[in-house]
């Protein structure tokens, strides 16, 4: 790929970036989201060479021989491939188009889950560093979600946010700008895939691979007990048996009795923070209610699963996907200060 453009160089470039397990998104001021795709990348195994990146190489997975290595950079909202994760981003950095940024006078946010380790925040910074940009800081997840979703962080009015991503589930609650109480579990989409593929190896002798799985929840996948008329789908994969190829029809009901219990210790961390919660803000998340954020949240009868879990009014974001990418927008404007409310 070519990165060399004869184009005029952008500088002083603030870029907020939403590392996710399962989805990248990079905003570029002035720019606007440059990339939404999934975090992916295909290189070639002996040399490294970038072959794919994004919706391209997530096409690869499960698919691909000896000679491509198709990489997730991300597990469980941290990176554990450096090398991948570098080149990932910076090609995506280099998709804004018309513009050619120079990374070394930029500032750049990225957004990580609640219960990182110090380590694991480091390597972000480090990732960052690797790309040459010398100004980063780190902001959770709920916290530039909550801001996307639209709600107001900054006043003495308590919310909490949920999101469910892939490789993590993140709670907090929020006030005067910051989060006040949080929780992080590694409990999400990819977990819920991977559920789905036991089942269905067990249960069906049948084995299929992730991104399988991963259309089977999306198409079907609901948490609502009432199913009047149950919808299907097909997988296709390989009978543990006879090693070929099979096809069967999977229930709704089957998806959601192995969501279902996911979903319990997601529902239980949520009453955790909740006890954990001061009682001012405690009343404050009564009157507002509670915002789902994430592409799990996407998810059917989430909403209402958590009302009847929960017992408070729970809405999604408007768009679950991007709310995080969003709030990165506003917290750039401020270095996510939280005595400041930005001002547009
Ligand atoms: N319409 C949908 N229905 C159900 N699940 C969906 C839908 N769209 C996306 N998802 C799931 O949402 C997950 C990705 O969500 P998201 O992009 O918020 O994760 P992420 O930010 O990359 O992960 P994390 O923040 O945990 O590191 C995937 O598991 C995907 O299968
Ligand atoms: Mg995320």
């Amino acid at each position: 790929m070519n990165f060399k453009r004869r184009l005029k160089s952008k500088k002083n470039c603030k870029i907020g970036i939403d590392l996710g397990t399962a989805n990248l998104l990079v905003y570029v001021d002035g720019e606007g989201i440059i990339f939404n795709e999934p975090s992916v990348i295909a290189m070639e195994y002996e040399t490294g060479d970038v072959i794919a990146v994004g919706h391209s190489a997530a096409q690869m997975v499960g698919r691909n021989h000896h000679g491509i290595r198709v990489v997730s950079p991300l597990n469980q909202g941290v990176i554990s491939d450096m090398d991948a994760a570098k080149k990932l981003l910076m090609l995506a950095i280099r998709k804004a188009e018309n513009t050619d940024i120079d990374l070394t006078t930029a500032t750049c946010l990225i957004c990580c889950p609640s219960e990182v380790t110090q380590i694991e925040r480091d390597a972000m910074i480090d990732l960052a560093h690797n790309l040459g940009i010398p100004d980063v800081f780190i902001e959770e997840e709920v916290k530039a979600g909550g801001i996307g979703a639209g709600i107001d962080i900054y006043g003495s009015v308590g919310s909490m946010v949920i999101d469910l991503g892939g490789g993590s589930a993140d709670i907090g609650v929020l006030s005067l700008g910051d989060i006040v109480v949080s929780e992080s579990i590694r409990i999400a989409g990819n977990y819920f895939d991977k559920e789905i593929i036991d089942y269905l190896q067990y249960n069906h002798g049948l084995l299929i691979g992730k991104k399988t799985a991963q259309r089977i929840k999306e198409e079907i996948g609901t948490l609502r007990e009432d199913l009047e008329e149950e919808v299907t789908t097909h997988a296709n994969g390989r009978d543990i048996v006879t090693g070929l190829p099979r096809q069967i029809v999977v229930r709704q009901s089957e998806i959601r009795d192995v969501l279902l219990p996911a979903f319990e210790t997601i529902a239980n961390t949520v009453l955790k923070v909740l006890q954990n919660t001061p009682a001012e803000l405690s009343s404050d998340i009564i009157e507002r209610g509670i915002i789902l954020n994430g592409g799990c949240s996407l998810i059917d009868g989430v909403d209402a699963y958590f009302e009847n879990k929960i017992g408070l009014k729970v809405n999604r974001a408007p768009n679950p996907l991007t709310s995080i990418v969003e709030g990165t927008k506003v917290l750039l404007k401020n270095r996510g200060n939280y005595y400041v409310k930005p001002v547009d």
